[in-house]
Protein backbone atom coordinates (compact mmCIF):
# COMPACT_ATOMS: atom_id res chain seq x y z
CA UNK A 1 0.00 0.00 0.00
CA UNK A 2 1.56 3.38 -0.96
CA UNK A 3 1.31 6.05 1.45
CA UNK A 4 -0.78 7.73 -1.00
CA UNK A 5 -2.39 6.45 -4.66
CA UNK A 6 -1.86 9.45 -6.81
CA UNK A 7 0.77 11.60 -4.89
CA UNK A 8 4.56 11.53 -6.25
CA UNK A 9 6.46 11.74 -3.73
CA UNK A 10 4.19 9.08 -1.79
CA UNK A 11 4.55 6.05 -4.25
CA UNK A 12 6.18 4.16 -1.32
CA UNK A 13 4.98 1.96 1.14
CA UNK A 14 5.69 2.96 4.71
CA UNK A 15 5.67 0.44 7.27
CA UNK A 16 3.71 3.21 9.55
CA UNK A 17 1.35 4.57 7.50
CA UNK A 18 0.65 1.02 6.36
CA UNK A 19 0.11 -0.34 9.69
CA UNK A 20 -2.66 2.16 10.45
CA UNK A 21 -4.01 0.77 7.29
CA UNK A 22 -4.19 -2.87 8.23
CA UNK A 23 -5.79 -1.56 11.15
CA UNK A 24 -8.20 0.21 9.72
CA UNK A 25 -9.17 -2.20 7.55
CA UNK A 26 -8.88 -5.56 10.04
CA UNK A 27 -12.06 -3.10 11.58
CA UNK A 28 -13.75 -2.04 8.46
CA UNK A 29 -14.52 -5.82 7.18
CA UNK A 30 -11.28 -6.39 4.84
CA UNK A 31 -9.10 -8.66 6.85
CA UNK A 32 -7.97 -10.25 3.99
CA UNK A 33 -6.23 -6.91 2.39
CA UNK A 34 -4.73 -6.35 5.94
CA UNK A 35 -3.16 -9.85 6.11
CA UNK A 36 -1.99 -9.46 2.32
CA UNK A 37 -0.21 -6.03 3.50
CA UNK A 38 1.27 -7.95 6.77
CA UNK A 39 2.72 -10.88 4.46
CA UNK A 40 3.89 -8.04 1.85
CA UNK A 41 5.75 -6.62 4.85
CA UNK A 42 6.83 -9.68 6.53
CA UNK A 43 8.20 -11.18 3.02
CA UNK A 44 10.05 -7.26 2.50
CA UNK A 45 12.55 -7.34 5.62
CA UNK A 46 12.77 -11.02 5.95
CA UNK A 47 14.49 -10.83 2.11
CA UNK A 48 16.37 -7.72 4.21
CA UNK A 49 17.69 -9.81 6.95
CA UNK A 50 21.42 -8.53 6.49
CA UNK A 51 20.15 -4.85 6.73
CA UNK A 52 19.17 -5.90 10.53
CA UNK A 53 22.48 -7.62 11.46
CA UNK A 54 24.22 -4.53 9.48
CA UNK A 55 22.21 -2.16 11.76
CA UNK A 56 22.35 -4.02 15.28
CA UNK A 57 26.22 -4.43 14.53
CA UNK A 58 26.14 -0.40 14.02
CA UNK A 59 24.99 0.29 17.24
CA UNK A 60 26.76 -2.64 18.63
CA UNK A 61 29.77 -0.54 17.44
CA UNK A 62 28.79 2.92 18.19
CA UNK A 63 28.94 3.53 14.45
CA UNK A 64 25.11 4.46 13.66
CA UNK A 65 24.84 6.24 10.57
CA UNK A 66 21.16 6.80 8.89
CA UNK A 67 21.82 4.96 5.75
CA UNK A 68 23.17 1.54 7.93
CA UNK A 69 19.76 1.47 9.50
CA UNK A 70 16.55 -0.71 8.50
CA UNK A 71 14.28 1.41 6.50
CA UNK A 72 11.18 3.22 7.42
CA UNK A 73 9.50 2.42 3.28
CA UNK A 74 10.09 0.42 0.63
CA UNK A 75 9.15 0.60 -3.19
CA UNK A 76 5.82 -1.32 -3.69
CA UNK A 77 7.81 -4.14 -5.06
CA UNK A 78 9.79 -4.43 -1.99
CA UNK A 79 12.85 -3.10 -2.43
CA UNK A 80 14.74 -0.64 -0.84
CA UNK A 81 14.14 3.20 -2.40
CA UNK A 82 16.94 4.19 -5.10
CA UNK A 83 19.51 6.40 -3.60
CA UNK A 84 18.88 9.97 -4.88
CA UNK A 85 22.46 11.93 -4.50
CA UNK A 86 21.03 14.82 -4.32
CA UNK A 87 18.72 14.67 -1.32
CA UNK A 88 18.77 12.31 1.40
CA UNK A 89 15.20 11.47 2.43
CA UNK A 90 15.49 10.88 6.51
CA UNK A 91 14.75 6.59 6.73
CA UNK A 92 15.74 5.45 10.12
CA UNK A 93 12.38 5.60 12.05
CA UNK A 94 12.30 2.99 14.72
CA UNK A 95 9.04 3.68 15.14
CA UNK A 96 7.86 2.30 12.01
CA UNK A 97 8.92 -1.62 13.20
CA UNK A 98 7.13 -0.72 16.93
CA UNK A 99 4.15 0.45 14.67
CA UNK A 100 3.98 -3.09 12.20
CA UNK A 101 4.76 -5.27 15.13
CA UNK A 102 1.58 -4.03 17.05
CA UNK A 103 -0.62 -4.20 14.12
CA UNK A 104 0.62 -7.30 13.22
CA UNK A 105 -0.16 -8.75 16.51
CA UNK A 106 -3.83 -7.05 16.24
CA UNK A 107 -4.23 -8.48 13.52
CA UNK A 108 -3.76 -12.20 14.61
CA UNK A 109 -5.73 -11.59 17.73
CA UNK A 110 -9.14 -10.01 15.39
CA UNK A 111 -8.70 -13.18 13.28
CA UNK A 112 -8.45 -16.12 14.94
CA UNK A 113 -5.04 -16.11 16.84
CA UNK A 114 -3.41 -17.83 13.87
CA UNK A 115 -0.07 -16.54 12.80
CA UNK A 116 1.29 -17.22 9.32
CA UNK A 117 4.42 -19.15 9.69
CA UNK A 118 5.73 -16.18 7.28
CA UNK A 119 4.66 -13.15 9.35
CA UNK A 120 5.96 -14.75 12.61
CA UNK A 121 9.51 -15.17 11.53
CA UNK A 122 9.64 -11.88 10.07
CA UNK A 123 8.01 -10.89 13.53
CA UNK A 124 11.15 -12.33 15.19
CA UNK A 125 13.25 -10.73 13.37
CA UNK A 126 11.71 -7.16 13.91
CA UNK A 127 11.64 -8.41 17.44
CA UNK A 128 15.62 -9.03 17.51
CA UNK A 129 16.28 -5.32 15.49
CA UNK A 130 14.18 -3.19 18.28
CA UNK A 131 15.85 -5.42 21.37
CA UNK A 132 19.11 -3.86 20.36
CA UNK A 133 18.15 -0.40 18.19
CA UNK A 134 14.20 0.74 19.45
CA UNK A 135 16.25 3.17 22.16
CA UNK A 136 18.70 4.96 19.48
CA UNK A 137 18.05 8.16 18.76
CA UNK A 138 16.62 8.24 15.44
CA UNK A 139 13.90 10.51 13.39
CA UNK A 140 10.68 11.08 14.70
CA UNK A 141 7.15 9.69 13.26
CA UNK A 142 6.76 13.28 11.30
CA UNK A 143 10.48 12.26 9.63
CA UNK A 144 12.11 14.91 11.36
CA UNK A 145 13.74 16.18 14.34
CA UNK A 146 16.82 13.52 13.94
CA UNK A 147 19.08 12.29 16.84
CA UNK A 148 16.67 12.64 19.26
CA UNK A 149 14.85 10.11 21.57
CA UNK A 150 11.08 10.51 20.81
CA UNK A 151 8.76 10.01 23.13
CA UNK A 152 6.25 8.59 20.45
CA UNK A 153 8.11 6.77 18.60
CA UNK A 154 9.68 4.94 22.22
CA UNK A 155 6.16 4.40 22.43
CA UNK A 156 5.57 2.60 19.16
CA UNK A 157 8.45 0.38 19.87
CA UNK A 158 7.74 -0.66 23.44
CA UNK A 159 3.95 -1.40 22.33
CA UNK A 160 5.51 -3.14 19.63
CA UNK A 161 7.52 -5.32 21.97
CA UNK A 162 5.11 -6.33 24.46
CA UNK A 163 2.52 -7.15 22.03
CA UNK A 164 5.10 -9.46 20.00
CA UNK A 165 6.79 -10.64 23.17
CA UNK A 166 3.23 -12.16 24.64
CA UNK A 167 1.99 -13.41 21.33
CA UNK A 168 5.60 -15.27 20.58
CA UNK A 169 6.86 -15.67 23.89
CA UNK A 170 9.34 -14.37 23.85
CA UNK A 171 9.52 -12.95 27.71
CA UNK A 172 12.95 -11.05 26.92
CA UNK A 173 11.05 -8.56 24.65
CA UNK A 174 8.27 -8.36 26.92
CA UNK A 175 10.63 -7.33 29.93
CA UNK A 176 11.95 -4.73 27.16
CA UNK A 177 8.72 -3.38 26.41
CA UNK A 178 8.40 -2.58 30.06
CA UNK A 179 11.74 -0.70 30.44
CA UNK A 180 10.90 0.96 27.79
CA UNK A 181 7.83 1.74 29.32
CA UNK A 182 9.38 2.96 32.52
CA UNK A 183 11.51 4.96 30.37
CA UNK A 184 8.92 6.68 29.14
CA UNK A 185 6.90 7.78 32.89
CA UNK A 186 10.29 8.94 34.07
CA UNK A 187 11.26 12.49 33.98
CA UNK A 188 13.30 12.43 30.54
CA UNK A 189 10.03 12.38 28.88
CA UNK A 190 7.26 14.67 30.84
CA UNK A 191 7.33 17.51 32.22
CA UNK A 192 5.16 19.35 34.81
CA UNK A 193 3.49 15.60 34.40
CA UNK A 194 2.29 16.00 31.29
CA UNK A 195 4.73 13.84 28.19
CA UNK A 196 6.62 16.31 25.97
CA UNK A 197 7.64 15.41 22.30
CA UNK A 198 11.25 14.53 22.71
CA UNK A 199 13.74 13.63 25.47
CA UNK A 200 16.12 16.16 25.60
CA UNK A 201 14.84 19.62 26.33
CA UNK A 202 12.07 19.87 23.43
CA UNK A 203 9.03 19.97 25.69
CA UNK A 204 6.26 21.40 23.55
CA UNK A 205 3.23 18.88 23.28
CA UNK A 206 2.73 16.99 19.87
CA UNK A 207 -0.40 15.29 18.41
CA UNK A 208 1.63 11.68 18.12
CA UNK A 209 1.23 11.52 22.03
CA UNK A 210 -2.12 10.93 22.39
CA UNK A 211 -1.16 7.25 20.57
CA UNK A 212 0.42 6.63 24.27
CA UNK A 213 -3.06 6.49 25.62
CA UNK A 214 -5.12 4.80 22.58
CA UNK A 215 -4.55 2.66 20.87
CA UNK A 216 -1.33 1.54 22.60
CA UNK A 217 -2.40 1.79 26.12
CA UNK A 218 0.85 2.13 27.56
CA UNK A 219 -1.03 4.78 30.53
CA UNK A 220 -4.10 4.53 31.74
CA UNK A 221 -6.39 7.36 30.09
CA UNK A 222 -7.45 8.85 33.15
CA UNK A 223 -3.82 9.05 34.72
CA UNK A 224 -2.47 12.19 35.63
CA UNK A 225 0.51 12.43 32.98
CA UNK A 226 -2.48 11.32 30.36
CA UNK A 227 -4.78 13.85 30.87
CA UNK A 228 -2.39 16.64 30.98
CA UNK A 229 -1.07 15.98 27.72
CA UNK A 230 -4.59 15.62 26.49
CA UNK A 231 -5.12 18.79 28.01
CA UNK A 232 -2.51 20.35 26.27
CA UNK A 233 -3.24 18.96 22.37
CA UNK A 234 -6.80 20.32 23.23
CA UNK A 235 -5.35 23.86 24.03
CA UNK A 236 -2.45 24.10 22.57
CA UNK A 237 -2.34 22.18 19.27
CA UNK A 238 -6.30 22.14 18.14
CA UNK A 239 -7.58 24.60 16.13
CA UNK A 240 -10.87 26.10 17.26
CA UNK A 241 -13.83 23.61 15.63
CA UNK A 242 -11.12 22.51 13.87
CA UNK A 243 -8.83 19.52 13.10
CA UNK A 244 -5.02 19.31 14.99
CA UNK A 245 -1.63 20.39 14.31
CA UNK A 246 1.38 17.76 14.78
CA UNK A 247 3.60 20.60 16.91
CA UNK A 248 3.76 24.57 17.97
CA UNK A 249 5.77 25.45 15.17
CA UNK A 250 5.31 23.16 12.53
CA UNK A 251 6.25 24.16 8.91
CA UNK A 252 5.66 21.30 6.80
CA UNK A 253 2.85 23.53 4.66
CA UNK A 254 2.80 26.45 7.05
CA UNK A 255 1.64 24.21 9.85
CA UNK A 256 -1.69 23.03 9.16
CA UNK A 257 -4.18 20.42 10.58
CA UNK A 258 -3.87 16.75 10.08
CA UNK A 259 -6.79 14.50 9.32
CA UNK A 260 -4.86 11.53 11.31
CA UNK A 261 -4.55 13.15 14.66
CA UNK A 262 -7.90 15.02 14.26
CA UNK A 263 -9.59 11.08 14.07
CA UNK A 264 -6.82 10.45 16.96
CA UNK A 265 -8.27 12.88 19.28
CA UNK A 266 -11.77 12.04 18.43
CA UNK A 267 -11.07 8.48 19.54
CA UNK A 268 -9.31 9.76 22.97
CA UNK A 269 -12.57 11.74 23.25
CA UNK A 270 -14.63 9.10 23.00
CA UNK A 271 -13.23 6.89 24.93
CA UNK A 272 -13.31 9.58 27.80
CA UNK A 273 -16.80 9.29 27.30
CA UNK A 274 -17.00 12.66 25.21
CA UNK A 275 -19.39 11.84 22.33
CA UNK A 276 -19.99 15.07 21.43
CA UNK A 277 -16.21 16.12 20.66
CA UNK A 278 -15.83 13.00 19.23
CA UNK A 279 -18.75 13.84 16.66
CA UNK A 280 -17.10 17.38 16.20
CA UNK A 281 -14.10 16.45 15.16
CA UNK A 282 -15.48 13.01 12.79
CA UNK A 283 -17.83 16.24 11.19
CA UNK A 284 -14.35 18.35 10.56
CA UNK A 285 -12.70 15.50 9.02
CA UNK A 286 -15.63 14.43 7.02
CA UNK A 287 -15.70 18.47 5.73
CA UNK A 288 -12.23 17.81 4.34
CA UNK A 289 -12.95 15.24 1.86
CA UNK A 290 -12.14 17.01 -1.44
CA UNK A 291 -14.93 16.38 -4.84
CA UNK A 292 -13.95 13.10 -5.38
CA UNK A 293 -14.50 11.98 -1.86
CA UNK A 294 -10.57 12.01 -1.06
CA UNK A 295 -9.33 12.37 2.16
CA UNK A 296 -5.93 14.80 2.10
CA UNK A 297 -3.21 14.11 4.42
CA UNK A 298 -3.84 17.47 6.20
CA UNK A 299 -5.97 20.72 5.37
CA UNK A 300 -3.77 24.26 5.33
CA UNK A 301 -6.76 26.48 6.77
CA UNK A 302 -5.51 29.40 9.42
CA UNK A 303 -2.11 28.26 8.83
CA UNK A 304 0.99 29.47 11.25
CA UNK A 305 3.06 30.27 8.53
CA UNK A 306 1.28 31.14 4.88
CA UNK A 307 5.19 31.81 3.55
CA UNK A 308 5.98 28.10 4.97
CA UNK A 309 2.75 26.79 3.10
CA UNK A 310 3.39 28.93 -0.36
CA UNK A 311 6.98 26.98 0.29
CA UNK A 312 5.76 23.70 0.63
CA UNK A 313 3.30 23.93 -1.97
CA UNK A 314 6.57 25.13 -4.55
CA UNK A 315 8.78 22.32 -3.52
CA UNK A 316 6.54 19.19 -2.72
CA UNK A 317 3.59 19.81 -5.11
CA UNK A 318 0.10 20.16 -3.91
CA UNK A 319 -1.40 18.25 -0.60
CA UNK A 320 -1.70 14.33 -1.19
CA UNK A 321 -5.13 13.56 -1.33
CA UNK A 322 -5.98 10.32 -0.90
CA UNK A 323 -3.13 10.02 1.78
CA UNK A 324 -4.58 6.77 2.76
CA UNK A 325 -4.00 6.65 6.39
CA UNK A 326 -6.86 9.82 6.73
CA UNK A 327 -9.17 7.82 4.97
CA UNK A 328 -8.05 4.48 7.15
CA UNK A 329 -8.52 6.28 10.55
CA UNK A 330 -11.79 8.50 9.71
CA UNK A 331 -13.16 4.62 9.11
CA UNK A 332 -11.99 4.07 12.78
CA UNK A 333 -13.58 6.67 14.15
CA UNK A 334 -17.01 6.43 12.78
CA UNK A 335 -17.46 2.57 13.11
CA UNK A 336 -16.67 3.30 16.71
CA UNK A 337 -19.21 6.20 16.98
CA UNK A 338 -21.58 3.94 14.97
CA UNK A 339 -20.87 0.13 15.42
C1 LIG B 1 4.73 12.30 7.36
C2 LIG B 1 5.10 10.90 7.81
C3 LIG B 1 4.44 9.88 6.88
C4 LIG B 1 4.80 10.17 5.43
C5 LIG B 1 4.01 9.31 4.47
C6 LIG B 1 5.16 12.48 5.91
O1 LIG B 1 4.73 13.74 5.46
O2 LIG B 1 5.35 13.26 8.19
O3 LIG B 1 4.61 10.69 9.12
O4 LIG B 1 4.79 8.58 7.22
O5 LIG B 1 4.51 11.52 5.13
O6 LIG B 1 2.63 9.54 4.61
Amino acid sequence: MPASTVHEVYRYGWLRDGSWCAYAMDRGGRPDASARWHHWVAETLLRHEHRVDEALDAVATGTVDGRVMTPARFTLAGEEEPVDPTHEWPNFQTDCYGFWLWAAVDHVRRNGGRVDSTVERAMRLVVRYLMGVGETPCYDCWEEYPGLLHTSSLAAVSAGLRDAGDLLGESAARGQAEVIRQRLLGEEFTLASGFVRSAGGDTRVDGSLLWLGVPFELVPLDSDVFQITVKRVREELRAPGGGVRRYLGDSFYGGSQWILLAASLGRVALAEGNVEEARELLAWIQGTATSEGFLPEHVAVDVCSPHMLAFGGKRWGATAAPLLWSPAMHLVLLKELRP
